[in-house]
């Protein structure tokens, strides 16, 4: 039986997950004393980009990994049950329950204090070179996940990845539907928002900020596309970022059922832990691979731009691996200073389900 400190310490851990927009879509209930449930607030998710619940199924597998790993670090052992309602309740992502554990805990498996540590770093330029000792422990954790992961070390072969991210990304600019998602999470005055982002966190020059804040005004928006807006902002936020970045790697799964997704969005925080005890940057590039999985509710006339984002993605799978994976999330990796400004989380009682 869990004491109510043990229990605080998981869901604590838990909330330190990343999401998309630090949108926080989940909640936790425990159901008895060694049994918590975890959901996906609906208040919270099933946005545009995040049709058939992708984006939020990423974020409660990146949950689920932080509780594993807590719980680990007790050291308690977990059983996991997948859609434990199946169809009739898709919100109901699992029941996990804790039992006493087998064995204590290898030192090397120790990932707990990367929880609080992880986060995501949008700065640059990020250092190399990366060892191919720690790209191979990178690999290995998204593989104890069932998961793999592709690296991009050099320049040719990041040359060869960057058109799809950026076009992806442009598409994020282009949408009047997804630009509305994505400005309605930036928060400009409020530094210490609960919720969202800061935008300090989004590594915005300075000088370049005021425009910034005038182009959440579609209107703006639109005509800034018009002359090229969309392009020059992909150009800014993939293509300079990426290219001062010793690696990126892509973060592959076996299928595009959802749990395939909350399996991979395991792998990712692991990966992402593991990166973080190794002092690596880490900024995921989520748009590509959540495109080509074709579930996006956007505009029709887009709809030709996100088919061709598939079949880069596709192409990139196919040729950099034997396998018929669906290429998830990139995250582009390398050395930096500690970050000065991070985004923040509700408080842990808001995440109650009743
Ligand atoms: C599914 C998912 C998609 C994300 N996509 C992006 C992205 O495309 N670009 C980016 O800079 N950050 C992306 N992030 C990072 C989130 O914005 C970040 O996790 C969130 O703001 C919380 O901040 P933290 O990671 O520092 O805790 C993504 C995270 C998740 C889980």
């Amino acid at each position: 039986m869990l004491s109510e400190s043990q229990k605080k310490r998981l869901i604590t851990a838990a909330i330190y997950a990343p999401s998309a927009d630090n949108s926080q879509p989940f909640q936790f209930r425990w159901q008895n004393d060694n049994t918590l449930e975890l959901w996906i607030d609906p208040t919270r998710s099933g946005k545009a980009s995040d049709n058939r619940f992708v984006l939020s199924d990423i974020a409660l597998g990146a949950v689920l990994e932080n509780i594993i790993v807590c719980a680990d670090s007790f050291p308690l052992s977990t059983q996991i049950e997948y859609f434990p309602d199946g169809v009739q309740n898709e919100l109901f992502i699992a029941s996990i329950y804790f039992l006493p554990a087998e064995r204590a805990l290898d030192a090397s498996d120790d990932l707990v204090g990367e929880i609080p540590k992880r986060c995501t770093d949008r700065r640059f330029p990020f250092k190399g070179p990366i060892k191919t000792q720690t790209i191979e422990l990178l690999t290995n954790a998204a593989k104890q996940r069932d998961c793999d992961l592709l690296s991009f070390a050099c320049k040719k072969t990041i040359k060869h990845v960057l058109p799809v991210i950026q076009q992806a990304e442009t598409i994020r600019f282009k949408s009047k539907i997804l630009h509305q998602e994505l400005f309605s999470t930036v928060h400009f005055n409020n530094t210490q928002t609960e919720e969202g982002m800061p935008i300090s966190v989004l590594a915005i020059e300075k000088p370049a900020q005021p425009m910034f804040k005038l182009m959440k005004k579609w209107s703006v928006m639109n005509f800034v596309n018009k002359i090229g807006g969309a392009a020059m902002l992909g150009f800014r936020s993939v293509r300079i970022p990426i290219l001062f970045s010793p690696a990126l790697v892509l973060i592959t799964m076996k299928g595009k059922d959802r749990l395939s997704v909350i399996k991979a969005g395991r792998a990712i925080q692991r990966v992402w832990l593991q990166a973080s005890q190794q002092g690596l940057s880490v900024q995921p590039y989520a748009a590509p691979g959540i495109f080509s999985l074709g579930y996006i509710a956007c505009e029709d006339e887009l709809k030709s731009q996100l088919d061709a984002v598939a079949t880069q993605m596709r192409n990139i799978v196919n040729n950099n691996s034997a396998t018929n994976d669906y290429g998830l999330m990139f995250l582009r990796i390398g050395y930096n200073k500690a970050v000065q400004h991070r985004s923040h989380r509700r408080p842990v009682e808001s995440f109650v389900k009743n």
